[in-house]
């Protein structure tokens, strides 16, 4: 028998993923049943419209996100749906794939028939197409809406989103290679807070039973001793400026090479968004002077690229030292120096420490503000107020009148990514104290730093000085 139910797409969204057609089927007597092969899915969205057109990407007649596949399908039913011969849907699909959502756009089908639960072809009045027809089919139209309200979310797949829609999951089942969603951060970062480590894609960081780790190793536990004196050129990988520091660096007397390797992987390149509720589930480092880099990015520097003109947004940290292990930090960040770096970081202290187990670290950023959450419980509200700008410039923020062509959620009313790593040292996020083997403004701070790693680098012990994540999960508002 031939299926003469199959749904025409014609566009497909923006990245290379081929989203298979959806096969569209009128059941007699009422229903509609949409379906396409599962291909690892972790969602599939159905938006239509009956015998109207879709305005561009509206939410439709028809909408709804199935979660789970059902015998090797993604099936979405409405069981009242009354079509008759000739009635035409005009509809969308959307599905998650390895954590990125791909979209099919323009699709048309026109109802020529109908099928039994089976899939069968029956005719006009349920009988198989081969029977006798006994009673005729209703033609009349029920009305049967799941209403997509729409989202103030913005997503990098162009197009509008729902309200609540999972838009980007991953929970690290397979490598960071091969989903093809993360790509990992190789350099020397720089300003604004001159971290002491480097960035490599290397043994350091692994994806491994559903958890990605990143772990700070020595650079001469790879390169051998007295390295951190010689010279690194990462160019032919480099992800930064290549011809500048970023990417080449050569000891000179103090000035040595970052003696810490570390990992940082970002969705840079394939998911940025505007507005959403971030969850990472993970397990804090611990070691002194180690931090972990749990975050959101400005995809595009619209407000400049320095001293953090345009905004970091921590979705959670905490300081690696034993005596911080129990200060939860979250929040924006408009400027790399202290005091007003600080100002909107909200705090929560734990019981214990943060990196003894796995915990739910939310952000929560809508247009009108910012909330942090750990393990379901809100420990802070960020308000722009009128918006930043005013209290930034009276603390001396460059970029503050920048932020006035913005909203008032300004620098954060821009496309941000995710980004995950770990990060050690540097000039800003350790204030200066007794214990400190260097103090912030020296020149020589990476040095007198390396210098003292016998006071340090004992408390970096293997398992427990390492970030984990479970899972990262945006959804729209
Ligand atoms: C994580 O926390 C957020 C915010 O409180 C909550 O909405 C969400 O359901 C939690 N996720 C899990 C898997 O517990």
């Amino acid at each position: 028998m031939i299926f003469l139910l199959i749904g025409f797409l014609f566009i497909h969204s923006t990245l290379c993923y081929e989203v298979p057609p959806a096969k569209l089927e009128a059941i007699y007597p009422r229903g509609l049943r949409v379906s396409i092969p599962d291909d690892g899915f972790s969602i599939f969205a159905f938006h239509g419209k009956l015998n109207e057109e879709m305005e561009g990407l509206e939410g439709g007649y028809w909408s709804r996100d199935i979660t789970k596949a059902k015998n090797g399908r993604w099936t979405f039913r409405d069981r009242n749906a009354e079509l008759k011969i000739g009635d035409k849907i005009y509809f969308w699909t959307y599905v998650i794939k390895d954590g990125l959502g791909y979209r099919q756009d323009n699709g048309e089908w026109t109802v020529t028939g109908y099928v039994n639960e089976a899939g069968e072809p029956v005719s006009t009045d349920g009988t198989l197409i081969s029977a006798q027809l006994t009673t005729a089919a209703s033609t009349k139209p029920t009305s049967n809406l799941f209403p997509c309200e729409l989202s103030e979310s913005k997503v990098s797949v162009p197009g509008f989103v729902c309200k609540g829609q999972l838009l980007f999951e991953d929970n690290f089942n397979s490598g960071i290679e091969k989903g093809k969603v993360w790509t990992p951060e190789i350099k020397f970062p720089g300003e604004p807070d001159y971290p002491f480590n480097v960035y490599l894609f290397d043994s350091n960081i692994r994806v491994k039973d559903g958890q990605l780790s990143i772990k700070p190793v020595t650079l001469e536990s790879k390169y051998g001793e007295g390295h951190v004196r010689q010279s690194l050129d990462l160019t032919e990988r480099c992800t930064g400026r290549i011809g500048t520091n970023e990417c080449y660096r050569e000891a000179f007397g103090p000035q040595i090479l970052p003696p810490i390797i570390t990992a940082k992987i970002t969705t840079k390149k394939t998911f940025n968004f505007k507005y959403g509720r971030v969850e990472v589930r993970a397990r804090m480092p611990q070691g002194n002077w180690i931090l972990p880099e749990i975050q959101l990015e400005p995809r595009d520097n619209v407000y400049g690229s320095q001293n953090y003109a345009s905004g970091l947004l921590r979705i959670a940290t905490v300081k690696g030292n034993y005596d911080l292990l129990k200060k939860l930090y979250g929040g924006p960040i408009l400027t790399e120096n202290e005091p007003y770096r600080s100002k909107y970081l909200k705090e929560k202290i734990g019981f214990d420490s943060w990196s003894s187990s796995f915990h739910n670290y939310t952000l929560l950023w809508s247009s009108d503000g910012i909330s942090l959450y750990v393990d379901g419980e809100k420990y802070g509200d960020v308000s722009p107020g009128h918006g930043f700008a005013e209290e930034a410039k009276e603390n001396g923020v460059a970029a503050a009148s920048q932020w006035l062509k913005g909203t008032m959620m300004a620098p954060f009313d821009e496309m941000f990514y995710i980004s995950l790593g770990l990060s050690v040292g540097g000039i800003h996020e350790f204030p200066d104290s007794p214990n400190k083997p260097w103090s912030n403004k020296a020149t020589k701070a990476m040095f007198n730093f390396w210098e003292a790693r016998s006071q340090w680098l004992s408390t970096w012990i293997d398992d427990t000085s390492t970030l984990i994540v479970d899972y990262v999960r945006v959804y729209a508002l």
